[in-house]
């Protein structure tokens, strides 16, 4: 795992969205990983700017996401299916049969878990997964306690979550599915690459017991520790509590293979 601070949020997300569209150049088949969030909405507007710049051809990629909420359909605004239309789908030349996200009003909801992981396999598994942190230290929506060699399936969400997330929800917590479909931590370590993109001073706390805590099945991220090739995108607000920071710091300004992006400072 590597952790690199960059000043604010916009630094960050930036960096995130130039690594997709890299990736993206050098694999025109790239399977990528997709997150939501609030997070993730200043990458996928950044995305969204390079592959107007640079003419990016999305049309041979696949974006796979993380979860769904269980009874919310596609044409919901709530859903996370509609905020992926609205927030990238729409906007680049992605084939809609190419995109993919679990189903949450599919009648059997275990066999639509085992054919979500299928069609990861049929076409190679992924190459790059974008992750934001939950404040109850989930990836996905693997809540505490979530196998670290669980696979896709539906999960109860954790009442931080819930309250997380109400904002979708007119701020009501209770109206916030219970449920949903998520990829597993089992799932996610599979992916060849991994970027985690935290920021933000209410983030500090859970991401020094993501990164730099004890493995434990109580903070689904903490498996990300045992993933080989795993970015994590912090802001100096998300970065206070990190004990090794003057470290990671050193990384983005020394390590070589960050030398290209240094423009994004400026
Ligand atoms: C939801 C998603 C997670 C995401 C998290 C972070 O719970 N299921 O995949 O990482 O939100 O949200 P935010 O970026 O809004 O803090």
């Amino acid at each position: 795992m590597e952790i690199l601070i960059l000043p604010t949020a916009a630094h960050a997300e930036r960096l995130a969205a130039r690594l997709v569209a890299d990736r993206l150049k050098a694999k025109p088949d790239l399977v990528l990983g997709c997150a939501t969030g609030r997070t993730m909405e200043g990458i996928y507007e950044s995305l969204v700017g390079l592959a107007r710049a640079e003419q990016l051809d999305f049309s041979r990629a696949h974006t796979f996401n993380l979860d769904e909420y269980v009874g919310l359909g596609a044409d919901d605004e709530r859903s996370y299916h509609h905020y992926m239309e609205e927030k990238l789908f729409s906007r680049v030349n992605l084939r809609e049969e190419h995109t993919h996200l679990p189903n949450g009003v599919a009648a059997d909801l275990a066999a639509e878990a085992a054919s979500y992981e299928q069609r990861i396999r049929a076409v190679g598994g992924i190459d790059l997964q974008l992750l934001g942190l939950g404040n109850s230290g989930h990836i996905g929506f693997n809540e505490p306690l979530s196998s670290l060699m669980s696979r896709t399936r539906e999960k109860a969400l954790a009442p931080q979550t819930r309250q997380q997330n109400a904002g979708m929800f007119g701020g009501d917590p209770e109206k916030v599915p219970p449920r949903a479909l998520t990829m597993g931590v089992g799932t996610i370590l599979e992916a060849r690459e991994v970027i985690m993109v935290v920021t933000g001073a209410h983030k500090a706390k859970i991401l020094a017991t993501a990164t730099e805590g004890p493995i434990t099945s109580m903070v689904s991220a903490t498996a990300l520790q045992l993933h080989p090739h795993c970015h994590v995108l912090v802001d100096e607000a998300a970065a206070t509590e990190l004990v090794g920071r003057d470290y990671y710091q050193w990384t983005f300004h020394n390590e070589p293979d960050w030398a290209p992006y240094h423009d994004l400072l400026s």
